[in-house]
């Protein structure tokens, strides 16, 4: 039910520190990051040389997400696949390959067809999943369950976060394992992790920002979402939001690739989002930025508190507070969900039930 909420997607969205809450107690152990589930041994997982991720829509977003956590965290090589291309191209797996799907429903085909795949290979098959009992579950040797609770508006936002969790959690595990960190060095990425739903908090608080920067897109035919490193992943889920419930044609690219053609579409009042955290590619964004205003744009930017440069740069600011900028896109989506709602509303749209899709896909 609503419980007070005027639609699920509000209600989803509000629930995010909770789910995430709830995912990392009891995490971290003494030894390190408790994850049975995976149900391998740390000498099972040191042996693992290459990882597919295979999902669909917001759930491939999170395998992007994990990718840089994994790479950067535990050294290990990941590729991560969109399932429908997956199940009809080349596959090279090692005999140390471990395949993780991540799917909230855990009943999307093409994922499905894809963890069959890779099972029939000879690889372990780990699925991130929010449905108790659901296929993938069923299917696949261990399950981390993020335990979201239901998530019925067809546009994923709890499932998004609670599932970056869930793979920051893997990451650290493989980390440990693979002698890559310490369980010193992990504590204090989970530390920063335990930050995470205080800061949604706040971000919520926020929301105001989100309603002021609704005009420039209720009117848009179109936008581009820019973002960098982790913040990339971060312009392609907002992009999908505002496409899915606002139908507002946005496009994401790593905001580099600009120059390499999407610049052509900036004409005066293109409404341009840049995803631009305090991180160790900041300033390459503000130059985007400023190659984007030069030619007319209207900039809303995600920056972090007490950024002045962006603040004299853009013409709205979604604040976010201070955080680990490999944890930050946890946190700087929440806008960019409550952004594109707005923006649906503003519009008179039922943003539960966007037109032309099902909350779980079923065939492929
Ligand atoms: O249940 P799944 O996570 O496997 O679903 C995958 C996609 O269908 C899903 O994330 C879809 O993209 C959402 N509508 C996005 O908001």
């Amino acid at each position: 039910t609503l419980g007070g909420y005027s639609d699920f997607m509000s209600k989803e969205i509000a629930e995010q520190p909770e789910a995430i809450e709830r995912l990392l107690k009891g995490r971290l152990g003494e030894h390190g990051i408790e994850m049975d589930e995976l149900d391998m041994t740390d000498e099972d997982l040191a042996r693992i040389d290459r990882i597919y991720i295979v999902a669909c829509g917001t759930s491939y977003h999170v395998g992007l997400i994990a990718k840089t956590m994994i790479e950067h965290w535990a050294k290990v090589f990941v590729s991560v696949e969109y399932a429908s291309e997956f199940n009809y191209s080349d596959v090279l797996v090692t005999d140390h390959t471990l395949c993780v799907i991540v799917t909230q429903s855990g009943e999307t085909a093409d994922t499905l067809s894809a963890a069959r795949r890779l099972k029939g290979m000879g690889c372990k098959v780990f699925a991130i999943t929010n449905v108790l009992g659901s296929s993938a579950a069923r299917e696949s040797d261990g399950t981390l369950y993020i335990q979201a609770g239901p998530e019925v508006a067809v546009a994923s936002t709890k499932a998004y976060t609670a599932q970056m969790v869930a793979g920051a959690l893997l990451a650290l595990r493989l980390a440990l394992a693979c002698g890559q960190m310490t369980r010193a060095e992990v504590e204090k990425v989970f530390r920063e992790l335990e930050k995470v739903p205080d800061a949604i908090r706040e971000v919520f608080r926020r929301s105001w920002q989100d309603k002021q920067a609704v005009p420039l897109f209720r009117d848009a035919q179109s936008a581009l979402y820019l973002g960098r490193g982790t913040s990339s992943t971060t312009a392609y889920e907002g992009a999908l939001k505002m496409k899915e419930i606002a139908y507002v044609h946005a496009e994401a690219y790593p905001a580099g690739e600009m120059k390499h053609g999407p610049i052509a579409l900036i004409q005066p009042g293109f409404p341009v989002l840049a995803v631009v955290p305090a991180d160790h590619v900041h300033d390459k964004t503000v130059s985007n930025i400023m190659e984007s205003k030069a030619r007319g744009a209207r900039i809303v930017a995600v920056a972090t508190d007490g950024d002045e440069q962006v603040a004299n740069l853009a013409d709205h600011v979604l604040w976010v507070p201070q955080m680990d900028e490999y944890v930050v896109p946890i946190v700087a989506v929440v806008h960019l969900q409550m952004l594109a709602r707005y923006v649906a509303l503003a519009k008179g749209l039922d943003v539960d039930k966007p037109r032309n899709l099902a909350k779980s896909v079923t065939v492929e």
